[in-house]
């Protein structure tokens, strides 16, 4: 069915988030640019074939425009996004790799579309007809598409009981130029047979639309798990997100990535609690023995998941150090007790590594994740645009 088309194109705006000048806060997440790229490099290196960043969600909360620039200028072939805005916000920050929109909703947008020189990712015939309407009202040249395939993941993509007929109605349409033909994995880290079913079915749709007539330069299907573990997945290209910022969630033996991102803070406040006294909202912490509390300026407003509440740590003159009570919106409090030393203005670690003078650990995100009953993705992501980036070359 074809959706209802709706009144005036579409004015896709962006967000802002907090930038260093703006920070009063002690708390801020400090990104690698080396790290990133060097992950780059080393998946190149693993893939044999080219690297597209997948930059959605502003990076996965690195920053998608300091990201974008550093990594098209470390030859990052092209680009991957969720959302038109996103595309957008990248092209105005002059980056001019192919910038692919990948979440199959582009509304009233095509003008910025195309405008902007963004390649969506199609999967319904509506979509290529409303398109092609848009190209060929503005008599411009044929605009480059890619097309995904669901072989699995049923969110989007052509279902290949419909590929016959939505490659009907894109032959159609020279307006549209078919370049790349994509699928993406349900479970690359964690369901090798899932891997290659879904391999195969793409496979037998690659076949068809060619057997329907169809040409296209380059196919994909690798995120960062597939890129890693299945060779096979490698085609012509690999989309790969969570990677380039240092992490391989459920691939064992991966040892060549560096997270780019820490997040810091500093103590604000100190205490010292009586055994019995309770911490925070709802008093879900009492201390049972004489305490030393500390307070940091960051919580789940920031994104310091509350689930964390009584169960996550933080790094403190190198020392892990309990989170206790509730994580509040604005401030979380910790159990220092046994880190001594510390001192008001002292940098707490919430994310990364840290080296003091009682020791050195890191907090990885897929430690975060788990005792917060999140993904690293998430804890990633979660890190809200109050917090300013602060963007490093070492
Ligand atoms: C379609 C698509 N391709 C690639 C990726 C990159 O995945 P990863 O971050 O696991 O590398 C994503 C991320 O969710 C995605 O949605």
């Amino acid at each position: 069915m074809t959706p209802p088309i709706t009144s005036a194109p579409a004015r896709v705006l962006t967000p802002r988030r907090a930038a260093p000048a703006d920070s009063v806060r002690p708390t801020r997440a400090e990104i690698s640019l080396s790290h990133l790229r060097h992950n780059l490099t080393e998946l190149a290196r693993i893939a044999g074939t080219p690297v597209w960043s997948v930059l959605k969600a502003d990076a996965y909360g690195h920053g998608a425009k300091a990201v974008a620039r550093t990594l098209e200028r470390a030859g990052s072939r092209g680009i991957c996004v969720a959302l038109i805005e996103e595309g957008i916000e990248l092209r105005e920050a002059g980056v001019v790799v192919p910038i692919l929109v990948m979440s199959g909703h582009y509304g009233n947008a095509w003008p910025e579309l195309l405008r902007h020189e963004l390649t969506p990712v199609l999967s319904r015939v509506d979509q290529v007809r409303s398109l092609a309407e848009e190209v060929r009202e503005r008599a411009g040249p044929a605009h480059g598409v890619h097309v995904k395939i669901d072989t699995g993941m049923a969110r989007l993509g052509v279902p290949p009981s419909e590929l016959e007929s939505f490659a009907g109605v894109l032959r159609q349409h020279p307006e549209l130029r078919l370049e790349g033909l994509m699928t993406h994995f349900a479970s690359a880290e964690s369901d090798a047979p899932f891997v290659e079913l879904q391999l195969d079915r793409f496979d037998r749709a690659t076949r068809l639309l060619e057997q329907l007539g169809l040409r296209f330069r380059v196919r994909h299907a690798a995120n960062t798990a597939a890129l890693l573990a299945h060779p096979r997945a490698r085609l012509d290209l690999v989309r790969a997100g969570i990677g380039l910022f240092g992490l391989a969630p459920g691939v064992a033996g991966v040892s060549g990535l560096r997270p780019a991102m820490r997040v810091r803070s500093e103590v604000i406040s100190l205490r010292t609690l009586a055994a019995g006294a309770s911490v925070g909202y709802g008093a879900t912490f009492r201390a049972t023995r004489e305490s030393r509390i500390a307070t940091l300026p960051m919580g789940y407003g920031d994104g310091l998941s509350r689930a964390l509440s009584n169960r996550g740590h933080v790094l403190v003159r190198g020392r892990r150090a309990p989170i206790v009570g509730a994580v509040s919106m604005d401030l979380t409090s910790v159990d220092v007790t046994d880190v001594p030393g510390v001192q008001i203005g002292d940098e707490v670690v919430v994310l990364g590594s840290q080296e003091g003078p009682l020791g050195s650990d890191t907090l990885s995100a897929e430690e975060i994740a788990a005792h917060g009953g999140s993904i690293a993705w998430e804890v990633l992501t979660g890190i809200s645009r109050r917090v300013p980036r602060f963007y490093r070359e070492d």
